[in-house]
């Protein structure tokens, strides 16, 4: 048999294969510490779990309206009207089963196989893969550890060509935790109204995941450019809720025909228990939020200082997400290599670099969504590993 072309183009997650990897390890009696996986470690609040319960219990078991349950698509653009001092309608409002369909929407929905689609490297390697699997040709933009990993407009701008047809933004940033400047983000909107062709591609899921009160800004706060904007955002890691596949997206009037299109022909609807969930969410306490992040800031600052510790390390200190990106190129040895040595002889899972993009070599991605004790003990053992190499 052979499968298509397109198939044969898609890319994939190295978090999911290391995860394989620590389970494997796990089972032959290795203690592993997991700093390899983007998802929170706390459980989804009992509200939001009470609420889904309810839903089915009262029977919601059918199929749901292809775009969203009313309820939640108004719940989405109150909080949003309100975070943001907008007027969004419920009706720009698209939910999916997980953040990620909103790539894939957006990425087709402008992929043409002469087109051009920008995104950020290092970035979420998913974005790659998809623009490849759309025919479109991937041009990365660079992301640099000078700016803290921050975009710069003038990055993104060099590389705009007639045939560039959508540019995936994505702050707070996976893998480096950057979030994107005021400054550059209205030099780079000055630039892009040279362009009014380009579409954009706002990923915002780690948009409630933030320190020290410095809010990132939406993209859709700017609005010379909302008819061209999509947001990606969702539940899965505000509300620890990753595995209950459930997301949002914004669409210009334009495009949110065609995106409801997209949902009618992958998967028809989401489960409308799920979304009751979503909407307790959004309507009730945040307490349990702001009780994560608060916790997050704490283990950032812990990290950070413990990798500045490590000799040949160095570490810049991230604004949101629940990522670090130490940069190891002093260390004379490639991402993959640690990956793998601090893996197999220390029990540390983390994730190379260059799984971000080629500019992501010479940096390691690690997760703190783990607790302090065993962010502690695996500080610990990179640092044997830098700093006591076994004797030859
Ligand atoms: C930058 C980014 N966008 C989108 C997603 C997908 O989120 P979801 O699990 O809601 O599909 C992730 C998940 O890791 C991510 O890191």
């Amino acid at each position: 048999m052979r499968v298509s072309k397109r198939v044969m183009s898609l890319g994939t997650e190295s978090a999911f294969e290391v995860l394989a990897q620590v389970e494997q390890l796990e089972k032959q009696g290795r203690n592993v510490i997991n700093l390899s996986i983007g998802q929170p470690d706390f459980k989804t609040s009992e509200n939001i779990v009470e609420a889904a319960v309810k839903a089915l219990r009262d029977g919601m078991h059918g199929y749901t309206p292809a775009p969203g349950i009313e309820a939640l698509r108004e719940a989405v653009s109150q909080k949003y009207s309100s975070d943001h001092e907008i007027s969004l309608d419920p009706n720009n409002v698209l939910i999916t089963p997980g953040g990620k369909p909103v790539i894939f929407f957006a990425v087709l929905m402008f992929g043409d196989d002469d087109g051009e689609i920008l995104y950020p490297d290092p970035g979420f390697p998913i974005y790659e893969s998809v623009i490849n699997f759309s025919g479109a040709r991937a041009v990365p933009y660079a992301l640099s550890e000078k700016k803290d990993f921050s975009i710069t407009a003038d990055a993104i701008l060099n590389r705009i060509t007639p045939k560039t047809k959508l540019l995936i933004l994505n702050s707070p940033h996976n893998p480096t935790g950057s979030v994107s400047s005021k400054k550059e983000i209205e030099k780079l909107i000055a630039g892009l109204l040279h362009y009014p062709n380009i579409g954009i591609l706002s990923d915002e899921i780690y948009s409630k995941i933030y320190f020290d009160n410095l809010m990132p800004n939406s993209m859709i706060q700017f609005p010379e450019i909302r008819e061209r904007t999509i947001i990606l955002d969702g539940w899965s890691k505000s509300y620890a809720m990753t595995g209950w596949r459930l997301g949002y997206s914004i669409w210009p009037k334009n495009l949110i025909e065609k995106a409801i299109r997209f949902a009618i022909n992958n998967h028809s609807c989401v489960n409308g228990f799920v979304q009751m969930a979503g909407v307790e969410a959004l309507n009730g306490s945040q307490d349990d939020l702001k009780n994560m992040i608060t916790i997050f800031r704490k283990r950032r600052d812990v990290i950070v200082s413990g990798l500045n510790s490590i000799r040949n390390i160095s570490c810049v200190n991230p604004k949101g997400a629940f990522y670090v990106f130490p940069n190891i190129k002093e260390t004379g040895k490639n991402s993959l290599t640690l990956q793998n040595d601090l893996l197999n002889q220390e029990g540390v899972a983390l994730l190379a670099g260059s799984s971000f993009g080629s500019n992501g070599e010479g940096y390691l991605r690690l997760s703190y969504a783990n607790s302090m004790e065993n962010i502690e003990i695996a500080l610990d053992r990179m640092k044997n590993y830098f700093e006591n190499p076994p004797k030859k």
